[in-house]
């Protein structure tokens, strides 16, 4: 089993946090860093070493009393976390876990609360905007999240507290910072620039005049997506206001041109066949049953006729998985707020878009990239990596 690689993580976090890379990311002071990169010390431990020490002792001493397991079957996973769980290495891995992961928020919230007034003031002076920010604070909620603080992040997505409020955004820009283990790139954008790839391998012949990216947060992905195509028009949405509020300051702050709006995606307010390409980054696996089939469906129906979807998910499947590294992941759903996390591990990405209306499906493993543009590998059909982010889940289609 690949794990994080702690020593290249810290190079690259220490980068950026001591060089934020934009106006608008909450630059740490030298204890605030300490801090962080104690945060990261302690990640890289329990997701490396104690990880592989807990799925092995699940594999050697609890899989042969317990018989053939489906990996794909719920109840055959939480019998084996719940016996996993009495397994002292694997208590030590779940209680650091969730520590750091709490230690986490507490220190970039720190960062961000100290300069809180200052970024407002950021959002609040943007003069003579590129893109543009359309707000809708009244659009209902959809109610898978309204259950939990996604990932524990203080407030969850939806945190707002009105006015000219960007902490969610701040929050959630520097905190990836760190959860992606400093891997998640300069502008946290490695995401954006794996789907570009993507896109540009498989379906080459895309040039899409009006796009859509659906639960862009902060704008990780879209702004890629802005150097990909320079002359289209960029739209993204999000339901959370703060988390917009912040994107658009963000995006301003580095010359990036992007229509920010509040909508939920499973319910658009953008007209049928409006779009040339519907895009997403990492918006499915914080859904649900009956999210993840709804929002497939708007997107089809807001496509033009020959338009693609295109999207790029957590490397997590769990077809073929031994059950250790299944339990492992699976954690995520009782203990870090991450309540679809199993259940996204089983879903058929191909058959999923099947049955929102499209045809031409391919779906893969992206090498992660820095730069879609620049070196970078093709995709695999199979997971190399088996859950380590040295490959991200791609999956698109076209409507025909
Ligand atoms: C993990 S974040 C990913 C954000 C961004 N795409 C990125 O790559 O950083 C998932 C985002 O999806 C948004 N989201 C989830 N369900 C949504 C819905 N139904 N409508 C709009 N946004 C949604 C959340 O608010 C959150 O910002």
């Amino acid at each position: 089993m690949v794990m994080f690689e702690a020593e290249g993580v810290r190079q690259e976090t220490m980068r950026s946090d001591v060089y934020p890379r934009h106006g608008m990311m909450a630059g740490a002071t030298h204890d605030e860093l300490a801090a962080q990169k104690y945060f990261l010390g302690l990640r890289a431990y329990a997701n490396g070493r104690l990880m592989a020490q807990a799925i092995d002792a699940c594999n050697e001493q609890i899989m042969p009393e317990m018989g053939e397991r489906d990996p794909e079957d719920e109840d055959d996973r939480a019998a084996v976390l719940r016996k996993s769980e009495e397994l002292p290495i694997f208590q030590h891995w779940g209680a650091l876990l969730r520590t750091s992961q709490e230690l986490m928020w507490d220190y970039v919230a720190d960062t961000v609360d100290r300069q809180l007034d200052d970024l407002e003031d950021k959002f609040r002076s943007i003069d003579e905007p590129l893109g543009s920010l359309t707000l809708h604070p009244d659009v209902p909620n959809p109610e898978y999240l309204t259950l939990v603080d996604q990932h524990i992040q203080p407030g969850g997505y939806l945190h707002d507290a009105g006015g000219d409020d960007v902490r969610a955004g701040a929050i959630y820009d520097r905190g990836a910072v760190l959860y992606g283990l400093g891997r998640a790139g300069g502008l946290n954008d490695v995401r954006g620039h794996t789907l570009c790839a993507f896109i540009q391998d498989a379906f080459p012949s895309e040039q899409p005049k009006r796009i859509l990216d659906l639960g862009c947060g902060v704008g990780h992905g879209t702004l890629a997506l802005v150097d990909l195509y320079p002359d289209a028009e960029l739209h993204a949405i999000d339901i959370g206001g703060a988390l917009l509020r912040y994107a658009h300051a963000r995006a301003e702050s580095l010359g990036k041109r992007v229509h920010f709006h509040q909508q939920d995606a499973c319910n658009l307010k953008f007209e049928d066949e409006s779009f040339d390409m519907v895009t997403s980054e990492i918006l499915f696996h914080e859904t649900s049953r009956r999210g993840m089939p709804a929002i497939l469906k708007e997107a089809y129906r807001v496509l033009k006729p020959g338009g693609a979807m295109c999207n790029l998910e957590v490397p997590l499947r769990y077809k073929g998985m031994d059950m250790g590294g299944v339990v492992v992941r699976d954690w995520q759903n009782y203990y870090n707020a991450e309540p679809f996390w199993g259940s996204l591990g089983c879903v058929d990405f191909e058959q999923a878009m099947k049955d929102a209306g499209f045809t031409r499906i391919v779906q893969g493993f992206q090498p992660r990239t820095l730069n879609f543009a620049g070196e970078r590998g093709t995709m695999d059909k199979e997971d190399p990596s088996m859950g380590a982010l040295s490959h991200w889940v791609v999956f698109g289609g076209y409507k025909d």
